[in-house]
């Protein structure tokens, strides 16, 4: 029998980064990364098990290694007791460990001769390493109520290691400041390819609509140095700058994926429905009588409950954790992952689900898709 082993290394980057390495007989086989990271989830932060850079040795794949590195990285989040763990997958492969999809992509595709036309009110300089605890002390202000963001920890983030597609390219940062001179808004592009036919932004945050403006007419101004004719902005809808960019003349796009893209596993379904508690509380509240006094959820990975404080007995309901991550993160419905999905669920467990945990979007912008 070969020796199979796996470590836990120290990583560049420092805690909570760590490098996992898979060797069989001393032969390095299968590798990736691994950080814990605060998510936001219906009004909660959960800590959650980021995984990346996942890779087996071509002369070493189809043999268990990947699973081997992958479960062990699992059970030791779990056994940490941390609740979640996303990741950005590729196509068919990570649903084997309960990963779901559990949120839309959104870009706003405008030309750089509209955003051009806009009025600038606010200065806008590139950012230095200096500027990272106010920008991402301004980052969580503007999306701490959206599910999905990661938190940055002012003292330790270390900037947009990337724009989209992991490490293609690398990331610039530019800030907004009021006349004070303190950061009232960000964005945050990929690097410029000499043939590039768009500039892509992937994070922007602004305090007011202005700043969301002069964000968009600086990014218009970098269009025109680089000679591209398009701007596209990978924005949440809701965020300032979508809300600013829908209000003008763009193509807005989502899409829905399945099965790739960031998805998400509940390692712990009790912690994570512990602490949805008090959300599903005040729904039920709002919902009045009729209800369960526990909404006690099954899944192959664990049970857990949501208090509803109703005047009816407890109730049981059981779904894989899979779909509960994406009822939970307001991906699907209870309804469509019934009637669209099979999913075996009775209509009044489904309305009962979906009345306590409605639809959302939830969204991570890219540059915290390690
Ligand atoms: C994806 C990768 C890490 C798999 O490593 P591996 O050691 O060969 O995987 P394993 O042998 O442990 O396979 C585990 C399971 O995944 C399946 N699988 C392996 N590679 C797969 C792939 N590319 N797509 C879909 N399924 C795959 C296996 O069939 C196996 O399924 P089963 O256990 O249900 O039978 C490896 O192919 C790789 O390094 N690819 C290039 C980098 C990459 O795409 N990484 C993923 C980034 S998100």
């Amino acid at each position: 029998m070969p020796d199979r082993t796996i470590q836990f290394l120290p990583h560049e980057l420092g805690p909570p980064w760590e490098r996992v390495r898979v060797e069989v007989d001393g032969e390095l086989v299968s590798w990736m990364q691994t950080f814990t990271v605060g998510h936001r989830l219906r009004g909660v932060t959960l800590d959650c098990a980021g995984v990346v850079g996942v890779h087996t040795d071509d002369a070493h794949q189809m043999q268990g290694h990947m699973r081997f590195m992958l479960e062990a990285v699992l059970e030791r989040a779990v056994a940490r007791g941390v609740p979640i763990s996303t990741l950005y997958g590729v196509p068919g492969l990570y649903h084997r460990w309960a990963y779901a999809t559990v949120m839309p992509e959104f870009n706003f595709t405008v030309s750089t001769r509209r955003a051009e036309a806009l009025p600038r009110s606010h200065r806008i300089r590139q950012a230095e390493p200096h500027d990272r605890p106010a920008i991402a002390r301004l980052y969580n202000r503007e999306t701490s109520g959206i599910s999905g963001m990661r938190v940055r920890e002012p003292e330790r983030w270390l900037g947009p290691r990337q724009g989209l597609y992991f490490g293609r390219l690398d990331a610039w940062m530019q800030v907004a400041l009021d006349n004070r001179g303190q950061i009232v808004g960000y964005c945050i592009g990929d690097q410029v390819d000499h043939d590039a036919q768009q500039l892509d932004i992937v994070d922007a945050q602004a305090i007011s609509s202005g700043v969301a403006g002069s964000l968009i007419r600086a990014m218009a101004d970098e269009a025109v140095r680089h000679r591209v004719g398009k701007l596209v902005f990978h924005v949440y809808p809701a965020s300032r700058v979508g809300r600013y960019l829908r209000n003008l003349e763009v193509t807005a796009r989502s899409e829905r994926p399945i099965g790739r893209s960031q998805m998400v596993r509940l390692g712990l379904p009790d912690v994570v429905l512990q602490a949805l508690g008090p959300y599903a509380r005040k729904r039920a509240e709002i919902l009045g009588s009729g209800l369960p006094s526990r909404l006690v959820i099954d899944t192959e990975l664990g049970s857990g409950e949501l208090p509803l404080g109703g005047d009816l007995p407890r109730h049981r309901v059981r779904l894989p954790s899979a779909r509960l991550a994406e009822v939970l993160f307001g991906y699907r419905s209870a309804e469509e992952l019934r009637d669209i999905h099979g999913l075996d669920i009775s209509a009044s467990d489904a309305d009962l689900l979906d009345a306590l945990l409605p639809p959302i979007d939830a969204y991570c912008y890219w540059p915290d898709r390690y």
